[in-house]
């Protein structure tokens, strides 16, 4: 394995088509390979319009839909009805457009108690990957201009947790409200990883993970720092910055 994660520079009216067209071609690649392409997606609101130009035309058209299963990375704890939903997200941007559909396993989030969920997504994911850890074909990552991804956030008490869960409930420092995410173990057993970052807010925190400056704990981005190439960033050129000024070491 190569000891550098690959990165794409893309202009930000551009991002959402050539990420699209990226995730185009490595659904295809899956598929040839294992005759089925299992994501775990990101939520936040950078992947919307790459989920748009997935689910309209053209590209909509050259995805094997049937050999697709999608789950998510982390959700709120709210009603997938609900504008905070990464379920919503998903099916407003994506799904929407869809007419033969891909097996889709949203988290759930209508149980009284969000540890139950939590441990239901997780015996889920371990029936579709029959007992191993899942191997996601494709792990879509976002970053946070604080260091975290998916729900995994400075200082959590899950990024110490060195036991068998998947799926975890984690609580945003942010807003307070209550999340189920995967567990690093879950998300990095990913065969591909790529994170999906736009925006000058985000320009020093992706100059900072790409370069391993800081630790796990500060910055939780950077738990997949030393998986090599099997991570691609694409950064818009505002989340690129700082990078393209100071470079990656
Ligand atoms: C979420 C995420 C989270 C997100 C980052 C970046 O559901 O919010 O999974 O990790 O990817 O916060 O979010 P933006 O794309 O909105 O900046």
């Amino acid at each position: 394995m190569s000891s550098e994660a690959k990165v794409e520079i893309i202009e930000p009216r551009n991002f959402g088509g050539d990420v699209a067209d990226e995730l185009v071609s490595l659904i295809g690649e899956a598929v040839s390979e294992r005759g089925i392409c299992r994501i775990a997606l990101s939520g936040g609101t950078t992947p919307g319009a790459v989920y748009r130009a997935l689910g309209h035309p053209p590209r909509v058209n050259e995805v094997p839909w049937e050999k697709v299963v999608l789950f998510w990375g982390d959700e709120r704890y709210v009603p997938h009805s609900d504008k905070q939903s990464n379920m919503n997200m998903v099916q407003e941007t994506m799904l929407a457009g869809l007419t033969h559909g891909p097996r889709v396993h949203p988290i759930p989030t209508d149980l009284s108690d969000p540890e139950e969920a939590a441990r239901k997504y997780d015996a889920l994911l371990r029936a579709e990957f029959s007992g191993a850890l899942p191997h996601f074909d494709l792990v879509l990552l976002g970053l946070g201009d604080d260091g975290h991804t998916a729900s995994l956030f400075p200082h959590s008490p899950l990024l110490q947790e060195d036991g068998e869960r998947l799926v975890a409930v984690a609580l945003s420092p942010k807003d307070g409200v209550t999340r189920i995410t995967l567990m690093p173990r879950a998300l990095r057993a990913g065969r591909r990883i790529l994170f999906l970052v736009s925006g000058q807010a985000k320009a020093d925190m992706a100059h900072r993970v790409l370069n391993g400056i800081g630790s796990i704990d500060e910055f939780p981005a950077l738990l997949f720092r030393d998986l090599g190439d099997t991570v691609t960033w694409y950064l818009d050129s505002g989340a690129a910055r700082k990078i393209q000024e100071l470079g990656v070491r």
